[in-house]
């Protein structure tokens, strides 16, 4: 401030009475308001802050120094008076304006980081749970009700647990209707192969435990197959197996009737064939009246009415012998449901290659 009266004394600016004290202050409060009337930004409010309050240099230090300090006992209460209202006038402005300041500072921040949501987002398609997903769970969800639980298995099984525990040696012909995937492995080391079924688990679990055994296996197996509308050289099945001191023929045929009716419906009846597994004994195949004409007969079930359904049998005392259960005090049954083939009889769905094409025009239909 060029001729700035506060580096002056009263005495030297020639105000002898309270009235000239109260002009000065009026002058200087003017001076104040002109250096503020433009909205400052960060930097020039410090600046402002520093002329004006700064303790060493700042106007009211130099007022508190030159005016208050040397004026006459007389003068020095309208100067302090005066000094005390200017001090208060000079906080409150630059009070003010560090809030417009920061304000300002907000609402820049708020326009820069603003999201315009009326802009489309990324769409995310949900996704859904696979068909065979789908035909496990509720598979789980029935045998869960029976009082089975679920365990899993390895899909690399060795020869012994693949075969031979399930009683079926190594020239026997029912190895034949399994074409397997053996893995590669050093000559003279131990076999390794893709289990092409999940009944190995059935020896598993027995060796395991004693009884009672309930459990269900569901899982993928693998076979030599080349892939047509039947066949994949991966599938899915889930074994079962229950094992007891008093289980009999009666209650397996009760649990597969109740399962199959759970899963396809009420109206289905179910019949069982003579078949054939080296593990179990007797071993039958479990049918189920056509789904899709209601036992009539149609093209489906080549007119006969009856539809294939699944393997199953009472264990074969042998197998017992593996696992060290007593044949004369346990009995019980096993069965490999094919999960491709029951969710082909509950959807409707005519080639077994389209559960793993992955087209979502077919996925989407089950979602
Ligand atoms: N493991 C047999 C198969 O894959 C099915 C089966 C399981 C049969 C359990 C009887 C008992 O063909």
């Amino acid at each position: 401030m060029a001729n700035d009266p506060t580096a002056k004394t009263l005495a030297e600016l020639g105000a002898a009475d309270a009235a000239a004290v109260v002009r000065l202050f009026g002058e200087v409060h003017e001076q104040f308001v002109r250096e503020t009337s433009i909205a400052p930004d960060l930097q020039s409010w410090e600046e402002l802050r520093n002329a004006w309050l700064g303790r060493k240099s700042g106007a009211l230090t130099r007022i508190t120094e030159n005016w208050l300090k040397t004026a006459s006992p007389a003068l020095r209460p309208t100067v302090g008076k005066c000094l005390n209202e200017l001090r208060a006038q000079v906080e409150a402005r630059l009070g003010e304006l560090q809030q417009a300041i920061e304000a300002g500072a907000e609402a820049s921040a708020m326009a820069r980081d603003r999201v315009d949501l009326s802009l489309p987002g990324v769409q995310r398609p949900v996704g859904s749970r696979h068909l065979i997903r789908q035909t496990f769970a509720d598979i789980e969800r029935i045998f869960l009700s029976l009082g089975f639980t679920v365990v899993e298995g390895n899909e690399i099984e060795t020869p012994y647990y693949n075969f031979e525990a399930l009683n079926i040696p190594e020239h026997h012909p029912a190895r034949d209707t399994m074409d397997t995937f053996y893995l590669e492995t050093p000559p003279g080391a131990p076999q390794w192969l893709l289990r092409t079924h999940t009944s190995p688990m059935q020896v598993h679990t027995m060796q395991a435990k004693q009884p009672p055994v309930r459990i269900i296996v569901p899982g993928k197996v693998y076979r030599r197959d080349n892939p047509d509308a039947t066949h994949s050289y991966m599938f899915h099945q889930v074994e079962g197996l229950a094992v007891d001191t008093d289980i009999t023929f009666c209650d397996f045929k009760g649990t597969v009737e109740y399962f199959v009716r759970e899963f396809l419906g009420p109206k289905v009846k179910t019949r069982l064939r003579p078949s054939y597994f080296p593990f179990t004994e007797p071993s039958v195949e479990v049918d189920a009246t056509c789904v899709f004409c209601g036992g009539k007969g149609c093209n489906v079930c080549k007119q006969s009415g009856w539809i294939e359904l699944f393997g199953a049998g009472m264990v074969d005392p042998a197998v017992y012998g593996f696992v060290h259960y007593d044949a004369k005090k346990f009995s019980g049954f096993a069965f490999g449901l094919g999960v491709e083939r029951l969710t082909q009889l509950k959807y409707n769905i005519n080639d077994l290659q389209l559960y793993f094409q992955n087209d979502v025009r077919f996925l989407r239909q089950f979602a």
